[in-house]
């Protein structure tokens, strides 16, 4: 039940620091402060490949980890969405893992592109929120989720499980290539606990992205940007907010803006930042002063010191814990899903069963 909750969507934004800290501890071993993973038959070291496949948002919870992947054990990893997947006849080399991510284990692409990959040889490895599902079942390594039943068809504390998961698992890829060392491995698991708490001190701006939604709300397009891992925190703003306020947004890569999305750019578009001060931050601010310059309403979502470096003439900023790169992607996640929350609030949609919709997409 909805318990206090205006909506289950709402109550499933705020269990994110207790259903993360859940998910988190049956991958990490307090003791030795290390990294752990279900039992597999099937030697995980020796993957010199792998193949992300999903849909929606747990797709982007797949492209944050082809970068943590990638940046921490150095294994080639493609992704796609599965409907794509399925029909461009993809090159599946022998010894390479083919990783499905779902909330609900039912997803009908993403069956049947798990299916393909079982069929040419690779090992399935699934990332599930419900366990007895189907995907679950044709696991060579299952990796639950423990976010609990999850509602609202816009999907939030999944989202965040699954990142915590994936986080999981690059850091033990990692120690398994001999890409990590026990000191950075500790220094990994500092991180990833310390997350619950970085999530509370996030929805902590509650009721100020509340009031913020006002300003969003009469918009008719917006835009959100972001770099690195957390582009594609930009894409699931974006989608977020199409689900349930359904005004039209669209992510982008910070960079991008230039070759093209820039001349949509007027004073009726408000622009939502995703910038975590840290390596990327100046080029993404340079971005978003390009924005400004062209009269662009800009949210600069930041830590502290990005705020005070560059939240001058902002329309508004969200002030979010400095955090390490590795938990930004988790931590961004609760300011976007609470700015379409209040925005489709404003709105008045049906916020839990948006119009078209359903929560699990069994058909093709
Ligand atoms: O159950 P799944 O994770 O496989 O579902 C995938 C998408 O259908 C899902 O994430 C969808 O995009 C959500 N409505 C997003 O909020």
């Amino acid at each position: 039940e909805k318990g206090n909750y205006r909506h289950f969507m709402q109550k499933e934004i705020f269990e994110q620091p207790t259903v993360v800290a859940q998910t988190l501890s049956s991958y990490i071993r307090q003791v030795t402060q290390s990294v752990t993973l279900p039992q597999m038959d099937f030697d995980l070291g020796q993957v010199n490949r792998i193949t992300v496949v999903a849909c929606g948002t747990s797709y982007y919870a797949g492209m944050v980890a082809k970068y943590w992947i990638e940046t921490f054990a150095r294994i080639p990893v493609d992704i796609d969405v599965a409907s794509e997947f399925r029909y461009r006849d993809p090159v599946l080399e022998p010894g390479g893992l083919a990783l499905f991510i779902s909330q609900s284990g039912e997803t009908a692409d993403t069956l049947a592109a798990l299916k393909h990959c079982k069929a040419n040889g690779q090992t399935i490895a699934v990332v599930v929120n419900v366990p007895t599902s189907t995907m679950a079942r044709e696991a060579d390594l299952l990796l639950p989720t423990h976010a609990g039943p999850e509602i609202g068809v816009a999907s939030t504390k999944a989202f965040t499980c699954q990142l915590a998961v994936l986080a999981a698992l690059a850091a033990r890829l990692a120690v398994l290539r001999g890409r990590m060392d026990r000191a950075e491995e500790t220094e990994v698991v500092r991180h990833l606990v310390e997350t619950p708490a970085c999530l509370n001190a996030a929805l902590a701006h509650d009721d100020e992205i509340a009031q913020m939604a006002h300003l969003i709300a009469p918009a008719r397009d917006v835009l959100y940007l972001g770099r690195g891992p957390d582009f594609p925190l930009a894409l699931e703003g974006a989608l977020k907010l199409k689900e349930i306020s359904y005004i039209h947004a669209e992510g982008y890569a910070s960079g991008e803006m230039k070759h093209g999305p820039i001349a949509l750019i007027d004073d009726a578009v408000p622009v939502i930042v995703l910038a975590p001060s840290g390596p990327l931050f100046e080029k993404t601010v340079s971005n978003m002063q390009e924005v400004r310059a062209r009269g662009g309403k800009v949210v600069l979502i930041s830590d502290a010191e990005g705020i005070a470096e560059a939240g001058e003439g902002c329309m508004a900023t969200i002030e979010m814990p400095k955090v390490h790169p590795l938990i930004a992607p988790l931590v961004y996640a609760v300011p976007v899903q609470l700015l379409a929350y209040h925005v489709a609030c404003v709105k008045g949609t049906d916020v839990d069963q948006p119009r078209n919709l359903a929560k699990s997409v069994t058909v093709e």
